[in-house]
């Protein structure tokens, strides 16, 4: 193992990659920032008993992803896998939810850690932008939230998603399903470890990827037949509201989700050019999380987007986004008086708000050119000694290739004008 690697199931984001990752996360942000939510960040570790609470004793997350540490004062933390907990925990914290405007609307941007077995789109560290409002239960704060996702995924290009939606009923009717489930899942020819899955949590067999147990499931009892009539006229109304926006969606009873907390309202964004880490992003209702946490009552709703696929969807659609360069100007010295002057102009540039750069560690001419081109500069400003001693810098327009003297005292000035 090589020093320089980063350890298994994880990357770095380096330019000029890592600029669509920030483009991402803005683009998912943007809608959100612009529909009321607050920003909120918390630790990137937790107690591990909020995650085997709040995620799930049973799921694969708590029993088998959790990155967990005891600290030297003896307390049990995990990095977090998920932030909806978390985000719960700090609202409840902060007692946002007394504060008089429910719901709590919140989003956030981070990195998330589980112990998966790396491939293609599944990393061991990840990155989400998620979104959660806390305290309502309302059709209409369900679809927001999936018609805000759509928008972001749109704004980025992104064509080839769909959007799979289910509920999973409330604590009214799920239990009744659950009950008549395992009695038909109990009759199937089934490995050890599932018919355990069936005592614990059997909506997720329903979920196996397997042919020869899917084959045994044709005939399973469906969870939309023992909805109770709230959910159901509650499922209705989201589904009206999305087609009423324009919001395309599909209809998944398959659709279970891998954490614990979910009622009503479930979906996920899939995308058809990642192969089997479709799952761009997911979310859904968890009306009872609060409780679990020992919190009160506060029905909630939220999703998270992982940038990690969302940069890989892009790049799967071939579409590249529209990143303007950073940098405006290039400053070229030619000498030691040069550089000095040159580098009193680029400060000067910057705190005028114009994004300026500068050919560092005295090279020629050739050289420090080839890397104002590569910063993508508009302009470069280049001086030696006899521009100096006119009091001018040469201003070379490198789109047009045009060049002309500008004296020094109005550098700061034209160059403001030109980039408007
Ligand atoms: P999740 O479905 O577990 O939901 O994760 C959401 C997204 O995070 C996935 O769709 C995927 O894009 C990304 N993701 C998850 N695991 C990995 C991984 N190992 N590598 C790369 N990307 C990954 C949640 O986390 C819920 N907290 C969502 C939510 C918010 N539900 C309600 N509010």
């Amino acid at each position: 193992m090589s020093t320089f690697q980063a350890p298994k199931g994880t990357y770095d984001l380096t330019p000029p990659r890592s600029a669509t990752f920030l483009a991402v996360r803005e683009a998912i942000a943007a809608p959100l920032r612009d529909s009321g939510y607050g920003y909120i960040e918390t630790p990137g570790f937790e107690n591990v008993e909020l995650f085997a609470r709040g995620v799930g004793e049973s799921t694969d997350i708590v029993t088998k992803e959790m990155y967990t540490l005891t600290t030297k004062g003896g307390d049990q933390l995990a990095l977090r896998p998920e932030g909806t907990a978390s985000v719960l925990r700090a609202a409840l914290e902060a007692n946002l939810h007394k504060a008089g405007n429910l719901p709590v609307k919140l989003w956030y941007s981070g990195s998330y850690y589980r112990y998966e077995r790396p491939q293609a789109g599944r990393y061991r560290h990840f990155s989400q932008v998620g979104a959660e409002a806390i305290g309502t239960e309302d059709p209409v704060l369900d679809a927001e939230l999936i018609i805000l996702a759509d928008q972001a995924y749109r704004s980025l290009g992104l064509r080839q998603f769909r959007i799979l939606l289910n509920s999973l009923g409330d604590k009214e009717c799920r239990p009744v399903y659950r009950e008549a489930l395992q009695t038909f899942l109990r009759d199937l020819d089934l490995d050890e470890e599932t018919r355990r899955r069936i005592e614990i949590n059997p909506l997720r067999v329903l979920d196996d990827k397997r042919a020869d147990v899917q084959k045994q499931l044709t005939d399973a009892p469906k969870l939309r037949d023992y909805l109770c009539d709230a959910c159901k006229a509650y499922h209705e109304e989201v589904r009206a509201l999305l087609t009423a926006a324009g919001v395309v969606y599909e209809d998944d009873e398959k659709l279970v989700r891998g954490l614990d907390y979910y009622t009503r309202t479930t979906f996920e964004f899939v995308h058809d050019g990642l192969g089997s880490q479709s799952a761009v992003g997911g979310g859904g209702r968890y009306d009872g999380l609060s409780e679990m946490i020992g919190g009160p009552e506060l029905p909630s709703v939220g999703w998270a987007l992982g940038v990690d696929r969302t940069v890989l969807a892009l790049e799967a659609e071939g579409i590249e986004l529209d990143l303007p360069y950073t940098t405006s100007v290039y400053a070229v010295p030619l000498g030691e008086e040069a550089r000095r002057v040159l580098f009193g102009v680029v400060t000067g540039l910057r705190r005028a708000g114009i994004a300026a750069d500068f050919a560092f560690g005295g090279r020629g001419l050739k050289g420090a050119m080839k890397s104002a081109n590569r910063s993508g500069a508009r302009y470069a400003l280049v001086a030696g000694e006899r521009d100096l001693a006119e009091g001018v810098v040469q201003l070379k327009d490198m789109e047009s290739g045009e060049q002309s003297a500008v004296p020094l005292t109005e550098v700061a000035a034209e160059l403001a004008k030109r980039l408007g």
